[in-house]
């Protein structure tokens, strides 16, 4: 029921119409118009053609797709690739019904019928518009079935970038796709860090002549690298007046785009002469991959083609593969279109009608009101075709974009490798990587045969100005000569600085014509700023000397590599300490003097308590025995005691506190050596922020950048700046120090420094380097030279003979090594407390044990003595208690040993007396 209402609606509503057999139940038409818009009138047009009407034909006979439905072709000539006869054309074809045209040829054509197709909703496909610019936002109904050109010139700016070169020049057409193509390029290069320094349009119909003068143009430029995107018909020509400027020469390199090898497929073989002309040309091709359907079409190629024309047959080119899958694309969305039940109705309900009226008939003209499900087929297709899988990705540009980069040797081409979206440059083909993850960093290509012959890989520039020596500014320094100095009365400049230019020259694959040409009075130091400008001046081709790469500077110039680290320290007068009386008392802080001291009484009092009641040594007047202690714990210093001990507690305090003494000793002989040797600082400055926080007046080199730093960066006082030519004249300012009209530091770059220091021991470096500053040769900006000058630094770096240079001229000497140490902290308890704490412990520990013992032994002492005489006479006060253990402690420990013994044999006896013997007691 609202099918019928439908149905119902839309033959009512105005100016409904299908296609092919007229009205009927079945959505399916007999046949469907489809217009073909293509120049068949040239050698390209016609190989098209041929593919294009296999392709229908294969189409129409082949009953899988569109079941009886044909595709109906309606041919019309583009003759004139122009505009607005294009659109005519256009408006014939499409007020012919067609529910989709293959074609236009050209870009320009493309961009001004894609307006139409808009309005009429009627999809154009084409596989040789292949402009980037030709978007699927602004044109929708515009489908590219080839590869953009946007991959091509991808493809381009990794060959460039791969090669290392930096700067191309391009030459095209001055039309939509040439243009276009080229702005692509400039787009991709610049992601590389390249760039195209010169374009070079042309018309699209040049004279001779015309291409003469730009081809003039091009050779005077400084890059070698030239991209061509021209069109077959133009192409052979620009490079026959190329060959007649010696412009395919060696140190030229040509990259054209896919227009040559369209050319070289279809006109195969090219006349000799033109063959010649394009000899080592790097050219690009479309690729598609060698499925079993291309090689089944590439045979049948030379069927279709036989005895066609009057030249035999003709070439195939990657243009015919995508013509031919172009039909199929659209025969399968078609097929798709019909399968979803849509049916194909106009209408000319447009504003289109608001024109009707005038003589143009434009009323004529209908919307295809499917078109847009028509063009989601289109998208929607998945297929494979003689060119590989066809698919849309969802920004309407083919899957898998794919070249082949060849490069065009004697009589044909050779294949040098592919680039592939999924994995750049590579020699193996894009579809067997495509399964892998993307990896560019293998990129890979066999070697090429440049124009002129050779396997050399161009360098890809020339010096600007043909032939000219490059005017090298060489700074004409008046101190620090060993840095670059000019030899007096000669042209000739040696020193560091031109050491390493010259090796650095040497290392270059091509040889630079240079001359160099001092800058600077001679009297005082040159501003290398000044010297800076004036290359961008274009005074100076370059310059070379201690130059500094300073911010400033790289706003103006190219620097290379440095090839030296120079940042900036801060210099101070040195003095040696003085030797006083008390030296020998520095190492040690007071406090840990003191402790010292202290330990070795006490350690003293404790051998002595320890050793009282065993050994004879310690035993004695009150008066010898306070001798004995001072002497016996002083001495233990020099391990040079002699009193003997005897008991196990003594030996052990001894044994740890000699340990103790030893560790002292060390650190005392090796600290006062250190603070006997080291130099002292004659000011009190000690590093660059006490300086900056100081009255002190600064020395800088004159003529260096120092002084705009200071002022600008650490915001000092210009009036504390005093500048300072020779290393003299800065010796003595800083001899004279800051109050005697001197200055109190002097501040330069690490490299004057150590020369300065190397024979001027009474100075010294203080603080860190507080800028990482390096010294580099000034190029203009974009000088080629500059990058390759920067290989060869590093190259100079990683094979020594930097070093080797720098030793020549600047190998520091004496007094650089020393002075590094400017104080020595002197020992203090800290570092020590942890022995004291070890033998304090050993002291006490032993102490408390002797306690207990010499406890129990008067304890039993007492009880032998009370049983001996138990007089009441003798029962103790407290006091005579502590009387008593006191001489027992006081006592020789064999005494009261003998004693005891005598008194237990007195018992003895006594006993043996009760018993009636009578022996005699001695
Ligand atoms: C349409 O109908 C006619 C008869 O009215 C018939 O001959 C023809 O085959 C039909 N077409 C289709 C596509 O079904
Ligand atoms: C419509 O199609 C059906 C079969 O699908 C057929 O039987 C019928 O005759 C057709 N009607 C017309 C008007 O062609
Ligand atoms: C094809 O081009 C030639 C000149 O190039 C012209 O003489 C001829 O008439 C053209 N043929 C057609 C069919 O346009
Ligand atoms: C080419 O044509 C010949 C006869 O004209 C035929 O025998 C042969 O099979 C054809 N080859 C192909 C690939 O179509
Ligand atoms: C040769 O071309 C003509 C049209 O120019 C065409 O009619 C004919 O079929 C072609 N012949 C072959 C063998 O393709
Ligand atoms: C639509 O086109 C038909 C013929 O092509 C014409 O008769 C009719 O008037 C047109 N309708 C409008 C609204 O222009
Ligand atoms: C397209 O078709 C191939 C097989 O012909 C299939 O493997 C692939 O998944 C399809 N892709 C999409 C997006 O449907």
């Amino acid at each position: 029921m609202i099918k019928f209402w439908l149905v119902f609606f839309m033959v009512l509503s105005n100016g409904f119409y299908s296609t092919g057999a007229g009205m009927n139940n079945s959505t399916v038409p007999d046949s469907v118009n489809i217009g073909i818009l293509y120049s068949f009138n040239t050698t390209i047009g016609r190989i098209l053609q041929i593919a294009l009407e296999a392709a229908i034909d294969d189409v129409n006979s082949d009953p899988s797709i569109l079941g009886k439905t044909q595709l109906n072709i309606l041919m019309q000539e583009d003759s004139k690739y122009r505009g607005f006869l294009s659109i005519a054309e256009t408006l014939q074809l499409m007020a012919k019904r067609t529910v989709a045209i293959i074609g236009p040829q050209s870009t320009i054509t493309a961009h001004v019928i894609s307006h139409v197709a808009n309005e009429l909703q009627v999809p154009l496909l084409s596989f040789s518009a292949t402009d980037p610019t030709l978007s699927p936002v602004q044109f929708p109904f515009f489908i590219r079935t080839a590869q953009n050109d946007l991959y091509m010139m991808t493809a381009i700016a990794e060959l460039v970038a791969f090669y290392g070169w930096r700067e191309v020049i391009a030459i095209f057409v001055d039309d939509d796709q040439g243009r276009n193509g080229i702005a692509a390029l400039g787009d991709k290069l610049s992601e590389r860090r390249c760039k195209i320094s010169y374009k070079a349009p042309m018309t699209a119909e040049p004279t001779k002549e015309e291409i003469t003068d730009v081809l003039v143009q091009v050779a005077l430029a400084e890059s070698r690298i030239i991209v061509l995107h021209t069109n077959t018909i133009w192409g052979p020509k620009i490079f026959s007046v190329a060959q007649n400027l010696g412009m395919m020469g060696t140190g030229y390199v040509w990259i054209a785009t896919s227009f040559l090898t369209t050319l070289l497929d279809t006109a195969s073989p090219l006349p000799p002469d033109e063959m010649q002309d394009i000899q080592g040309v790097v050219t690009l091709r479309m690729y598609t991959a060698e499925t079993e359907l291309k090689r089944r079409f590439v045979s049948r190629w030379k069927n279709l083609t036989r005895g066609n024309t009057s030249d035999g047959p003709m070439g195939l080119t990657a243009y015919c593969l995508y013509a031919y899958d172009t039909v199929w694309l659209l025969a399968r969305a078609i097929d798709t279109f019909f399968k979803q039940g849509n049916r194909i109705t106009f209408s000319n309900d447009s504003k289109l009608s608001e024109l009707h009226g005038d003589n143009l008939h434009l009323d004529a003209l209908n919307i295809f009101n499917e078109g847009n499900i028509l063009r989601s087929c289109i998208l929607g297709v998945n297929m494979t075709g003689v060119t590989g899988q066809v698919r849309y990705t969802s920004d309407c540009n083919l899957v898998n974009p794919a070249f082949e980069i060849v490069n065009v040797i004697g009589s044909g081409v050779r294949r040098i490798g592919y680039w592939s979206n999924h994995s750049g440059l590579s020699v193996v083909p894009p579809e067997s990587l495509y399964s892998k993850p993307t990896n560019r960093s293998n990129q890979k290509l066999n070697p090429v045969i440049w124009p002129g012959d050779t396997v050399q890989k161009p360098r890809g520039w020339v010096f600007p100005n043909n032939g000219k020596r490059l005017k090298i500014g060489i700074p004409k320094r008046v101190s620090y000569r060993e840095f670059v100095s000019q030899a007096p009365g000669t042209d000739v400049f040696k020193g560091f600085c031109i050491d390493v230019f010259l090796a650095a020259v040497n290392l270059l694959p091509y040889g630079v014509p240079y001359n160099f040409v001092p800058f600077g009075d001679g009297h005082s130091n040159p501003s290398n700023s000044e010297l800076v400008r004036l290359i961008t001046a274009g005074v100076y081709d370059a310059a070379v000397g201690d130059i500094t790469i300073t911010t400033e500077r790289t706003k103006m110039v190219d620097f290379t590599q440095p090839f030296i680290e120079s940042g900036l320290v801060v210099v101070t007068p040195v003095k040696k300490m003085e030797s006083s009386a008390w030296a020998f008392l520095r190492p040690f802080t007071p406090l840990m003097w003191a402790v010292t001291a202290i330990f070795f009484l006490v350690v003293g009092a404790v051998v002595w308590i320890l050793e009282h009641r065993l050994n004879d040594d310690f035993r004695g007047p009150p008066k010898k025995q306070v001798v004995t202690i001072l002497w016996f714990s002083f001495s233990t210093m020099f391990f040079a005691h002699r009193e003997n001990t005897v008991s196990t507690l003594g030996r052990l305090v001894l044994l740890i506190w000699l340990f103790v003494v030893l560790i002292i000793n060390s650190s005392y002989t090796a600290s006062l050596t250190s603070i006997l040797t080291v130099q002292q600082l004659a000011s009190p400055i000690k590093g660059i922020e006490s300086l900056v926080n100081s009255h002190d007046r600064i020395g800088y080199l004159q003529g260096s950048f120092t002084r705009n730093y200071l002022i600008e960066e650490l915001g000092i006082d210009e009036s504390r700046l005093v500048p300072l030519t020779t290393p003299e004249e800065t010796a003595k300012a800083l001899k004279d120090g800051s109050h005697k009209g001197g200055v109190a530091a002097y501040i330069d770059e690490r490299a004057y420094i150590e020369l300065f220091l190397a024979s001027r021991c009474d100075f010294t470096i203080v603080g860190q380097e507080f800028t990482r500053n390096g010294w580099g040769f000034a190029f203009p900006r974009d000088s080629p030279l500059a990058i390759d000058l920067s290989t060869a630094i590093l190259e100079l770096a990683e094979n020594g003979d930097l070093q080797r240079i720098h030793d020549k001229w600047l190998l520091s000497r004496a007094c650089l090594s020393q002075g590094a140490k400017l104080e020595v902290d002197r020992l203090n308890l800290k570092s020590f407390w942890g022995l004291y704490l070890v033998a304090g412990f050993a002291c006490f520990l032993a102490l408390f044990i002797y306690l207990i013992q010499i406890m129990r032994q008067y304890k039993k002492h007492y009880s032998e003595e009370l049983e001996s005489s138990p007089s009441p006479s003798q029962q103790s006060s407290g006091s005579s208690r502590v009387r008593t253990f006191m001489s027992f402690v006081d006592e020789k420990e064999e005494d009261v040993k003998n004693r005891s013994k005598r008194r237990q044999m007195e018992r003895i006896s006594y006993r043996s007396n009760d018993g009636g013997s009578s022996s005699a007691m001695c």
